[in-house]
């Protein structure tokens, strides 16, 4: 299934063996593909019918170049930036030469893009805002539907373009990438109409001037993939093209023209990474889209730490493509070309790891061989060609340093016996066998048309391989079992996961990843909540409103020096609070104390001094209550309620303690009451938060599942001592998380007697973890830790920022708060959906149907 027939050798023949929708968008037809039987890369005298009968060789048939060149003809050589609606001269006067990868011919120079360039399209951008939010989600609907209306009216020539200037087949451009940019229109014409209707968004409001960096991979279909959201929810746009494929991108500015979309809600500035770098770091930029390499995708996110930009990233992969000894191995075979010949391998969530169950394992190489040697690599712009031209000598030269790489580590490799063109960037189909799993071509992502395979005995096995990655893009798991296949999936760590099927998008389904594969998610009504944040927010920031803490009337914590034994010098208190390490009290690493004091100075208890190690044991711990994410939706929501019921048999004692910290004794009663109500909430939600089935336009159920991230740090506020942990902390262990909690650090004592509410309420040991200490010196820690999947911080501005920076080592995610007011005591700021999203990866499974 997945791509597998569009490799079917009719699409030539007169017969296309796919239907299309509406919209043009293939869908999946049930024939199976034919080998083909020949390459055709020799050059050959003309045939007669019957000797081509005699041989079912094939033919070229090249589509036109002809409508691609005359364009660029008109743009007289050389594009231009698109800013404010106008076309405009690079401000350096620099052009740069982009080429046919194909021929290694230039195609034409495309403008670099200097500080002046970005300063105005940030400025066209920011002024065109208001308009296009007072036009309201229909007007904006309007405007993206006839965007993908004038996309289908040049498809043609968009394919063409796209392929002459990044080397992929035309097949490929003209069948995927162009239809998949108009289904992309479409579908969000329809959410700006539903913005303002819609019971989840129309409480949500843009973000404002939206920076976004592309790849060269597919160009057009990535630069729909991000304008598409982003104007649909009232946000406009700077988009930077990657440099080796600016010009449909180009094109696509002309659209926008032609359409009349208002000036300065798309703008264009090309350029190479040093533009990108100036978009990321502009002030005026209030969220930055990226998809690329992981490692710029960790110098934006260092680069954007504590800034306030909105980020989310679409980054490498190392998608594992698991096979099963039942598994229809023809269908496999057609399912390897899909997943690692499709745009000569250049693809993020790239099938490049085989993961062959070992009875099958040698049957499957001998048929991916056979299948290799019909695959037939050459000219872009034939309609016959499988894989084209690499985009570009650089890349080449690193697909190939990694081949050698490969063998010289002691895999063997196989290439079909014909040869590629000789011009041009072209690289052969290329498997590994005899691989082992942590050598280099099993790990780093290769971006060319080269796998690997290994063999796996269990299910378990299986699994453990696949994870065995630093990324987390996609999967694809073939097998003819749905019970093993629906079993792996949730199992697997990544956004996407393919049963028998690979390399299938649509704009209804989200993508994005896990780990090092980045965070957000594009397509879907979950990629929508990259575009907009909560209404109340922006409200309030139009206010001015800065963070005020609740009444100083205490002094923060100090430290108490050496502890417990009650040195004769401290007044008398009740005892030390200690640490909550997997579900046992535990004494801080270094001994030392922290004083707690209350209204007029008044020392009202102490609690441990945490430190590094005390927040690695605690990780640690966190790690070992893997069973919680197991646990049924219903299992957690009793949890829940049970620590509601606890903490409200304690509502005296807990009131008392607050107010000895805080001095308010009203305020502490109904922050206990508060505190029992949000545990109600996500009791509640446990069970519900339970995701979408999307409506993909092909035969498959595209399932979007709510995950745990794993184990999660959350650093709580100062102010609101029980309210703002049970806040935080409720909803991320509702989802079937792990947490590290650093409660209040001027008034940890609530969350230290919460312990007894905790172990009282059948919370199995290793889900909440309590450190008390100095917030952001375990809060740095937590951050920068490589096991912690993800840190919420609800601290000062600088404490955001250094979260979001550390966080770059392992790309975890984060929610800061940037020192920015939030009422914990509102139910719109201190709970709700916002709480469940950012506790939770959505990960899209798609299951075929039909026979
Ligand atoms: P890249 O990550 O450098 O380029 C992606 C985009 O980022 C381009 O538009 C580039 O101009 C821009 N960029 C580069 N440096 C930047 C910076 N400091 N700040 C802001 N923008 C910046 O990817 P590149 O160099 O083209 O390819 C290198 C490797 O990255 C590939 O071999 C492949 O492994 C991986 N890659 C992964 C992609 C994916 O979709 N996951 C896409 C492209 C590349
Ligand atoms: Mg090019």
């Amino acid at each position: 299934m997945g791509f597998a027939q569009r490799v079917g050798p009719s699409v030539d023949s007169g017969a296309p063996p796919m239907l299309r929708d509406a919209t043009g968008v293939r869908i999946l037809t049930l024939t199976r593909a034919a080998p083909r039987r020949k390459s055709v890369h020799s050059p050959r005298e003309p045939m007669s019918i019957a000797e081509i009968f005699e041989t079912l060789d094939y033919g070229p048939a090249p589509e036109s170049a002809k409508p691609a060149l005359s364009w660029l003809e008109e743009q007289g050589g050389s594009t231009r930036h698109f800013v404010a609606g106008e076309w405009r001269d690079p401000a350096g006067g620099e052009w740069f030469e982009t080429t046919n990868p194909a021929t290694n011919k230039p195609l034409a120079r495309v403008a670099q893009g200097a500080r002046d360039d970005v300063d105005a399209a940030v400025a066209a951008a920011r002024a065109a805002l208001a308009d296009w939010q007072a036009l309201g989600g229909h007007g904006r609907a309007r405007y993206l539907y006839a965007v993908a209306r004038q996309v289908q009216k040049h498809s043609r020539l968009f394919a063409v373009l796209e392929s002459l200037d990044n080397g992929k087949p035309i097949r490929e451009s003209r069948d995927i990438d162009i239809p998949l940019v108009a289904r992309h229109f479409y579908h969000h014409a329809g959410w700006a109409q539903l913005m303002e209707s819609d019971a989840e968004l129309r409480d949500q409001v843009p973000l404002g001037v939206v920076g976004q960096i592309i790849p060269w991979n597919f160009p057009l279909l990535m630069l729909a993939w991000k304008v598409a959201p982003a104007l649909a929810m009232g946000n406009t746009v700077v988009l930077k093209p990657a440099e080796f494929t600016s010009l449909t991108a180009v094109l696509f500015a002309d659209v926008c023209r032609e359409i009349g979309l208002p000036p300065g809600v798309f703008n264009l500035v090309t350029g190479d990474g040093r533009t990108g770098a100036m978009i990321v770091e502009h002030p005026g930029v209030d969220k930055i889209a990226f998809t690329g390499s992981t490692e710029v995708g960790r110098i934006i996110r260092v680069a954007t730490a504590g800034s306030g930009k909105k980020l989310s990233l679409e980054l490498g992969g190392k998608s594992p493509f698991v096979v099963f000894d039942d598994a229809d191995l023809d269908s496999v075979v057609e399912g390897v070309v899909d997943a690692i010949w499709f745009n000569q391998g250049q693809v993020c969530c790239a099938g490049s790891r085989i993961l062959a169950q070992e009875g099958i394992a040698p049957r499957l190489t001998e048929k991916l061989r056979a299948r290799m040697e019909t695959l037939r690599v050459g000219d872009p712009l034939d309609k016959a060609v499988d894989i084209g031209a690499i985009v570009a000598p650089v890349q080449l030269q690193q697909i190939q340093r990694l081949v050698e790489q490969g063998v010289a580590e002691g895999a063997t490799m196989w290439q079909p016996s014909w040869s590629c063109p000789q011009e041009g960037c072209f690289f052969p189909p290329t498997l590994f066998t005899d691989v082992s799993p942590s050598s280099t071509i099993a790990q780093v992502e290769i971006f060319g048309p080269v796998v690997v395979s290994m063999t796996f005995r269990t299910p378990a096995e299986a699994v453990e391989l696949a994870n065995n990655t630093v990324y987390g893009l996609a999967a694809s798991v073939w097998t003819e079992n749905v019970n093993l296949a629906l079993d792996i999936a949730p199992k697997i760590l990544a956004g996407t996961v393919w049963v028998n099927s690979t390399n299938v998008f649509d704009a209804a389904s989200g993508f994005g990843g896990y780990r090092e594969s980045g965070y957000g998610r594009e397509g879907g009504r979950e990629g929508l909540w990259e575009y907009v944040k909560p209404r109340w927010e922006a409200e309030a920031a139009k206010r001015g409103e800065v963070r005020r803490d609740r009444e100083p009337k205490a002094k923060p914590a100090k430290d108490a020096g050496r502890p417990a034994k009650g040195g004769p010098t401290l007044p008398p208190i009740d005892r030390t609070a200690k640490l909550y390490v997997g579900g046992k009290q535990a004494r801080p690493d270094a001994g030392y104390s922290l004083s707690v004091y209350g209204p007029g100075e008044r020392l009202v208890g102490e609690v441990g001094h945490g430190n590094r190690k005390d927040v690695r044991n605690a990780v640690e711990a966190a790690h070992k209550a893997g069973g919680w994410r197991k646990a049924t939706g219903h299992n957690r929501a009793q949890v829940l309620f049970y620590l509601a019921e606890n903490l409200a048999a304690r509502t005296d004692e807990l009131a008392r303690r607050i107010a000895s910290m805080t001095g308010d004794e009203v305020g502490a009663a109904r922050e206990v009451e508060l505190s029992i109500r949000r545990l109600y909430t996500y009791a509640a939600w446990a069970d519900k938060w339970d995701g979408d089935v999307h409506h993909t336009p092909f035969r498959m159920v595209t399932l979007a599942m709510p995950e745990a991230i794993g184990v999660m740090g959350i650093a709580c506020p100062d102010e609101a001592p029980l309210l703002g942990f049970v806040s935080l902390v409720a909803p991320a262990i509702a989802m079937g998380n792990a947490v590290v909690a650093i409660p209040s650090e001027r008034w940890p004592l609530a969350a230290t007697d919460f312990y007894q509410v905790l172990d009282t309420s059948d919370v199995p040991g290793g889900v909440v973890n309590i450190v008390t200490g100095k917030r952001d010196e375990l809060a740095e820690t937590l951050a920068a830790h490589d096991d912690v999947d993800s840190v919420w911080y609800f601290g000062t501005a600088e404490g955001s920022e250094m979260v979001e920076r550390l966080s770059a080592g392992n790309m975890k995610r984060t929610w800061v708060g940037h020192g920015r007011p939030r009422d914990w005591t509102d139910t719109i700021q201190g709970e709700g959906q916002e709480f469940l999203r950012q506790a939770t990866n959505v990960k899209n499974i798609w299951v075929p149907y039909g026979e």
